[in-house]
């Protein structure tokens, strides 16, 4: 079996080409300047040479503020790349294995978590771009996997766990959300279930998130009581920051459907921030 990766840099990314190296899986994984999703001549030179069989897609514009004015870039990647990617699949026979998020709904959801058949309707244009992406694959293929994930934390500085050891070198006192909340999930939960998935041949639109859910506040004590941080934590309002985006209040989603499919179960949050901060503090403190 011939795997491509790409968006290679990003975290998601490093934890498949992680475990790819430990298999004896063909592997080729390309970062923005070798392959850019949403060129399709580059890529459909590229799958000509490299014939992949199944192709895991990481590359996406995840800037959640900053695509509110850069519209344009986070369109061509999250939905005309995506389309891009689809189509080269589907011309040469080759599984997709996509990433869309729990952005693309609204977190106005008050009679349990989002399932796979909810109503999507994003609040923002990072939302909007992931869920057009999500049409445009399915209407051009079949032989498809697209997994939404929530809050991801693994390798690399851009995700929250990163962030808020940066944020308390230089404050003693952080303010963080209580009003959002969703599902933190680790990169190494992802990948797992994703070859769980590729090995039963499943196809179709599952959520992966590590089991239960919290506020963002919440997590971040988690992650300060794991790590043995003193820094004080504000309980603040979304609004306070007064960021670009509207996000979601409760995007929190259920993961279920695929644990009942591939009949396994996904570790809860806490237990996967608290192996992931523990390894972290290891490592840079
Ligand atoms: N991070 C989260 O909390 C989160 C939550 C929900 C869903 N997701 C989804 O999960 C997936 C993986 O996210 P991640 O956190 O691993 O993202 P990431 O760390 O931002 O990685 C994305 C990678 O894609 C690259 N890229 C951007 N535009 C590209 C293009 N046109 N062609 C090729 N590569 C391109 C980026 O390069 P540059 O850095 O140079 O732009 C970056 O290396 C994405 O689909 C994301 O939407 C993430």
């Amino acid at each position: 079996m011939k795997f491509m990766i790409t968006g290679s840099k990003g975290q998601l990314a490093k934890e498949f080409i992680k475990f790819l190296t430990t298999t004896e899986h063909d592997f080729t994984a390309f970062d923005i300047d070798e392959i850019n999703i949403s060129n399709l001549n580059d890529l459909l030179k590229i799958f000509d040479i490299f014939k992949p069989d199944i192709v895991i897609n990481c590359a996406a514009y995840s800037n959640v503020d900053l695509a509110e004015s850069e519209f344009e870039l986070a369109y061509k990647t999250n939905s005309l790349g995506v389309r891009n990617l689809s189509f080269a699949c589907r011309e040469t026979k080759a599984k997709l294995i996509h990433f869309s998020t729990d952005y693309i709904f609204d977190g106005k959801k008050e009679t349990g978590l989002y399932v796979e058949s909810d109503k999507t309707s994003p609040l923002n244009i990072y939302g909007k771009t992931k869920q057009f992406g999500e049409v445009l694959l399915t209407e051009e293929m079949n032989d498809y996997l697209i997994f939404r994930v929530s809050w991801l934390f693994g390798d690399g500085q851009q995700n929250f766990i990163s962030k808020l050891f940066t944020w308390q070198k230089s404050n003693e006192f952080l303010k963080v959300s209580c009003d959002e909340f969703s599902s933190p999930t680790s990169t190494t939960s992802v990948v797992d279930i994703t070859f769980k998935a590729i090995n039963e041949g499943l196809t179709g639109i599952f959520h992966i998130n590590n089991t239960g859910y919290c506020s963002r506040f919440e997590w971040a004590k988690k992650i300060f009581r794991t790590a043995g941080l003193k820094t004080h934590l504000y309980p603040a309002y979304m609004a306070d920051f007064k960021l670009p985006a509207k996000r979601p209040l409760c995007s929190a989603m259920s993961n279920q459907l695929i644990t009942s499919t591939l009949d396994i179960p996904i570790p809860d949050w806490e237990e996967e921030v608290q192996k992931f901060v523990i390894k972290f503090v290891k490592k840079n403190f």
